[in-house]
């Protein structure tokens, strides 16, 4: 089997259809609905949200940047107009089917380059899966993946799905905190996916998380992960109606992060939206 060179991530997703915004609607938002959605009263807009019976921002309400409100996202089709309209025009729900297509690719890439038999990739804070099964999918070789999550709705979730895209007997599900599954692993990871989670982790956590995980990890192995800028502009938005702190850093903030924990040889890539980079690093 022809195995592609590590050299070329960006030529791997160079074919990927991305969901973009065009000049004008930039302009817009820039001018007008963001500073709208920003400094309009909060209160009114949770009111008229919880009127129009949005989905989206219960589920943030409940659990801020959980796994549901990126399923929400995530979806073909969504039962509130409020939905609709918050999923198709917002930046961030664009962003974030950016970074899953962006993420499964690259995952499914780093699987083929394995030069063993059978692949193991390890995900964190990996909520139902969406993006390990596209990724096992898109793979051409024999692989498996183990999830962790703190959410059992989560994976309740996450083992309807897998037994939607056949990949049940391929997919484990570890319940509990990240910090602690080093300890549970049977068998090294060879590809370790951190996407969604390191914009909810202080320093400090992303730091302790990437020693724990890369001291079970064989050198050269890869970990994904991923950055995210104020790009969106509706940051305060986001912490006022929906309660989300995200922290937004640089690729080289992060990687300085991973360097920390272990990680080097990084290749970052951006999804066009300029929101979110997936980062590749290499255990050294
Ligand atoms: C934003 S969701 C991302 C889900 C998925 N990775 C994706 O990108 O579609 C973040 C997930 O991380 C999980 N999570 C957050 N902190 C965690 C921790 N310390 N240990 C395990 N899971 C955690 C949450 O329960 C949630 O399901």
């Amino acid at each position: 089997m022809a195995i592609e060179p590590l050299k070329s991530p960006h030529a791997w997703v160079s074919d990927l259809q991305f969901e973009k915004i065009g000049t004008l609607r930039k302009v817009l938002k820039a001018g007008v609905v963001n500073p709208v959605a920003n400094y309009f009263p909060a209160p009114i807009q949770k009111l008229a949200l919880r009127i129009f019976g949005s989905e989206l921002a219960l589920s943030n309400w409940k659990d801020p940047g959980g796994w549901r409100s990126m399923v929400i996202s995530y979806q073909d089709r969504r039962d509130r107009v409020v939905d609709k309209i918050l999923c198709t025009l917002g930046t961030i729900p664009k962003a974030l089917r950016n970074r899953r297509k962006l993420a499964a690719r690259v995952i499914a890439r780093l699987i083929d380059q394995t030069p063993h038999d059978p692949v193991h990739v390890l995900c964190l804070g990996a909520g139902p899966g969406h993006i390990i099964n596209d990724a096992l999918a898109e793979s051409r070789r024999q692989a498996h993946a183990t999830l962790v999550d703190l959410s059992a709705e989560a994976f309740d979730y996450g083992r309807r799905l897998a037994a939607e895209k056949g990949t049940a007997d391929r997919t484990q599900f570890i319940q509990g905190d990240v910090c602690d599954v080093a300890a549970r692993l049977d068998k090294p990871p060879d590809v370790v996916k951190m996407i969604g989670i390191c914009e909810y982790l202080s320093d400090e956590l992303v730091v302790q998380i990437a020693r724990c995980i890369s001291g079970v990890m064989r050198p050269g192995s890869a970990i994904v992960f991923n950055s995210i800028s104020d790009a969106h502009g509706t940051d305060r938005f986001f912490r006022r109606v929906f309660g989300l702190k995200m922290i937004h850093r640089s690729p080289a903030q992060l990687e300085a992060l991973m360097a920390q924990g272990g990680f080097g040889e990084f290749t970052s890539i951006p999804e066009p939206m300029g929101v979110y980079h997936v980062i590749i690093g290499r255990k050294g």
